[in-house]
């Protein structure tokens, strides 16, 4: 059986990918399939805690039971949903494919075949919502015990990968961090997973392949336990 250690927590997860749309009918868009969040919110709900999903789009998965669905879009919709909804929880974790730029003009027309010019499409930064979120709770206006991201990183050998993951670690200041290796069928639109979860303490935690419920619950026993230590008196 599984534990019933996230018993009455509350816990928000973002999952998916955003799309920025850059005319009427089209978007610019990554391939995260929400998988990982989904399997997320779901070993949490089993393990006690109060689920809020802030999904974007994602494959056609089957919504967890006992979770409370919020559907966006965009990336400012994300984020809006994110700063929302993570008033008042204990564990925030970023697990969407957030888009780093969007295009400037999205209301126009739709772009057509007979465009003399397409023209260059112009695109604009996005917010970070994981650093924003790590700023509100250094501000004081977020009370989150635990604050998690996600990072896919390409690099061969995969000990470039788990390298790029500390710099990121101690860039987005965020408590843990998920290290995946991306590319060649690897993390995105897949069902399995594998990688390294940092914690902020410099402890590293290999996670061999295997399904995205089984990262999940690597990702939940490092919470729990930061949960249990500052517990103790
Ligand atoms: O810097 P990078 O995009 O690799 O960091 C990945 C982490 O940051 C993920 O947890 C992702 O959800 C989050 N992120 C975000 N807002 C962005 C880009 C990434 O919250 N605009």
């Amino acid at each position: 059986a599984l534990p019933r250690d996230l018993e009455g927590r509350r816990v928000v997860i973002s999952a998916g990918g955003t799309r920025e749309p850059m005319d009427p009918v089209r978007y610019l868009g990554n391939r995260s399939s929400g998988r990982q969040g989904y399997a997320l919110a779901r070993v949490a709900a089993h393990r006690g805690a109060h689920v809020t999903l802030v999904s974007a789009n994602t494959a056609d998965l089957v919504e967890p039971s006992g979770v409370r669905m919020v559907r966006v879009g965009t990336a400012e919709q994300m984020r809006a949903s994110m700063l929302t909804e993570s008033d008042g929880a204990d564990v925030v974790v970023m697990a969407a494919a957030v888009a780093d730029f969007r295009p400037v003009d999205r209301t126009g027309h739709k772009i057509k075949k007979t465009d003399r010019d397409p023209g260059a499409l112009e695109l604009t930064r996005n917010p970070d919502i994981l650093a924003e979120l790590v700023e509100a709770r250094e501000a004081g206006r977020l009370s989150a015990e635990v604050i998690a991201g996600f990072a896919a990183e390409t690099g061969d050998p995969d000990t470039t990968v788990l390298e790029h993951g500390r710099t990121k670690l101690t860039r987005k200041r965020c408590d843990l961090l998920v290290v995946n290796a991306v590319g060649d069928g690897r993390a995105f639109e897949v069902e399995d997973n594998d990688g390294w979860l940092l914690a902020a303490d410099g402890a590293e935690y290999p996670i061999l392949h295997g399904a995205k419920s089984h990262l999940a619950s690597i990702l939940w026993d490092a919470v729990s336990e930061q949960f249990a230590r500052h517990e103790k008196p």
